[in-house]
């Protein structure tokens, strides 16, 4: 990256279009057969109003748009739409919108939901707020969020275990002190669903182990590499070669590796009395 990252937002919000695609369509791989199920668990529906926040390539609004079918209703937004004009419909809006500085219409959405987003911002709790605020009472909000406490080499005698928990650790720990992510945020969402004022929270956590050269470790090479290593060297936390050795660790079949935990909570607007 050129430019110093701004504290407390998406580190790379300006990341070329070919890497992001790749980055963000891995994650989908990965992630949208969760999303699914926690949407469904909430009752998503023909005719349903949805937001869906920080959509990023857009898998899950296109299939939330399948499900609440012509008479429903979703909005699509991102604060860089680059990759959702091409998507818009007659059920499906896509719109440029930043969650921190702007509210959504107020008590409209039967369902709300947002993904690897809210780690990445300062004020994690105002962008919550914002959320439930868009709902109608009796709407659900669903949150899933990273946690990288899981994230280590899964063989200890492994040669360059020990490196690949200590470099990757120093990072996470060094983006969390800067207000740069929140590297342990998911597990905080629940608590947070409910100082918000949602009830019927729950909450859980979905957790792999990989292999080097997998799509999940591909995710990781590129999460790893762009955001991470000018930005790290310059404030001397890891060295290039120490990069370049969890990037070689990530790319090589024969190293096992646990993911991070993908949090998702979820809670319902009470009903007004
Ligand atoms: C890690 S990506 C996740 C994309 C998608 N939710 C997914 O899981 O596949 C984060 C997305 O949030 C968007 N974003 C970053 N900051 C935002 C903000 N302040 N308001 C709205 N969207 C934002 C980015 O442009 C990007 O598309």
């Amino acid at each position: 990256m050129d430019s110093e990252p701004r504290t407390g937002h998406y580190v790379i919000a300006d990341s070329p279009d070919a890497y992001e695609t790749e980055r963000l369509g891995l994650l989908e791989a990965r992630s949208d057969p969760l999303t699914r199920t926690h949407l469904a668990q909430v009752g998503i529906a023909e005719g349903w109003c949805c937001l869906e926040v920080g959509a990023g390539r857009g898998s899950v609004a296109r299939w939330m748009a399948e499900r609440v079918g012509p008479s429903g209703h979703v909005v699509a937004a991102d604060l860089n739409p680059r990759f959702l004009w091409e998507h818009a419909g007659p059920n499906l809006e896509v719109r440029e919108h930043n969650v921190i500085e702007q509210d959504f219409e107020t008590e409209s959405y039967d369902l709300v939901h947002c993904r690897a987003l809210v780690m990445h911002l300062s004020q994690p709790e105002e962008v919550l707020r914002r959320f439930a605020a868009a709902l109608k009472p009796g709407g659900w909000l669903v949150v899933e969020e990273g946690d990288f406490g899981s994230f280590a080499a899964v063989d200890p005698s492994h040669p360059g275990a020990g490196d690949f928990d200590r470099v990757t650790r120093s990072m996470w720990d060094f983006l969390s002190q800067h207000d740069l992510m929140d590297g342990y945020f998911g597990r905080k969402l629940a608590g947070l669903f409910e100082r918000t004022g949602l009830e019927a929270v729950g909450n859980e956590g979905f957790v792999h182990a990989d292999r080097g050269g997998s799509p999940l470790a591909r995710f990781w090479q590129l999460s790893i590499d762009v955001p991470g290593s000018e930005l790290l060297t310059k404030a001397g936390v890891v060295t290039r070669p120490q990069i370049d050795a969890v990037l070689g660790l990530l790319g090589d079949p024969a190293f096992e590796f646990v993911g991070t935990t993908l949090y998702a909570a979820w809670g319902r607007k009470p009903l007004a009395t």
